[in-house]
């Protein structure tokens, strides 16, 4: 039965696509078949890979309302054992168009729900919002991997993402886990970034992730070539860091 994860932190710019992209191209190239699910209009996981994502291809937005079925809209990524279900703007009035349906909430759950065990593993990359996408994604995903960046408002806004988990937990997915806190963007040359990761493996120890991920140029250049990290640069710090991440879930044994 495939894992399900939500990449997932309404703060923007933390690093939940590069995180989703990358771990999930990880996983797929140790071996595990995995499924990148991009909840976010911005589309920016499906460039990630280099999966099209224009008018006309169906997408998340598709599959979620109804329109389309699972097989149309996955699409392989260049990365052998990877598969992709892409988005873009049209996702965005989802919200609005689902609003009075009562499984609104479940829309996404209910839509993959049966191909579970097609896939080892599932990453759903998140949109930078507590709106009904990300609850989609919360409910559909057994745990949250939530990026911080170790900067100084890191920690700002994760009591309400922490809320909001514990609020899916208790009425939507009673078995939803913090899977891990993940540090993105560390710098270690830098003093701040070093508190920081610090203040936050002090706080929720058990349930950091030991792989922290570096700021790295070539994570930042991947995307515009629609490739992780590993297709680009396979020996950048970004990728193997990635790579270290990917262990740790096959392993599930760094993150409780
Ligand atoms: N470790 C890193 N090193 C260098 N640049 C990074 C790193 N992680 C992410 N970036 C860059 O920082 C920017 C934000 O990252 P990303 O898009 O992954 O964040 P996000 O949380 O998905 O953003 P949004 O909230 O808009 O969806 C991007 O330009 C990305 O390429
Ligand atoms: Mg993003």
């Amino acid at each position: 039965m495939g894992r399900v994860f939500s990449v997932a932190n309404q703060k923007g710019g933390v690093g939940k696509t590069t995180s989703a992209v990358n771990i999930a191209a990880s996983l797929a190239y140790a071996g595990a078949k995995t499924l990148l699910i991009d909840m976010d209009p911005q589309g920016n996981a499906s460039s990630g890979v280099g999966v099209k994502h224009g008018e006309g291809v169906k997408t998340s937005y598709e599959l979620i309302t109804g329109l389309s079925d699972f097989a149309e809209v996955v699409k392989p990524a260049e990365i052998k054992g990877l598969w992709v279900i892409p988005a873009n703007r049209d996702l965005a009035g989802a919200e609005v168009e689902l609003v009075q349906d009562e499984r609104r909430a479940f829309r996404l759950k209910d839509a993959i729900e049966n191909h579970l065990s097609d896939y080892d593993y599932i990453i759903i990359d998140c949109p930078p919002s507590l709106s009904l996408l990300t609850v989609n994604a919360l409910v559909a995903a057994q745990a949250v991997i939530i990026p911080m960046q170790c900067e100084y408002y890191a920690l700002e806004g994760l009591s309400q993402l922490l809320h909001t988990i514990h609020r899916v937990k208790r009425g939507l997915n009673p078995t939803l886990d913090v899977r891990g806190i993940l540090l993105t963007m560390f710098d270690g040359r830098n003093n701040l970034s070093r508190q920081v990761a610090e203040e936050i493996k002090r706080h929720f120890s058990d349930k950091v992730f030991g792989a922290v991920i570096p700021r790295n140029v070539k994570l930042s250049e991947a995307p515009s070539h629609g490739k992780p990290a590993l297709l680009y640069d396979p020996r950048s710090s970004g990728a193997l860091s990635y790579q270290e991440v990917a262990r740790e879930i096959l392993s599930a044994g760094g993150v409780k």
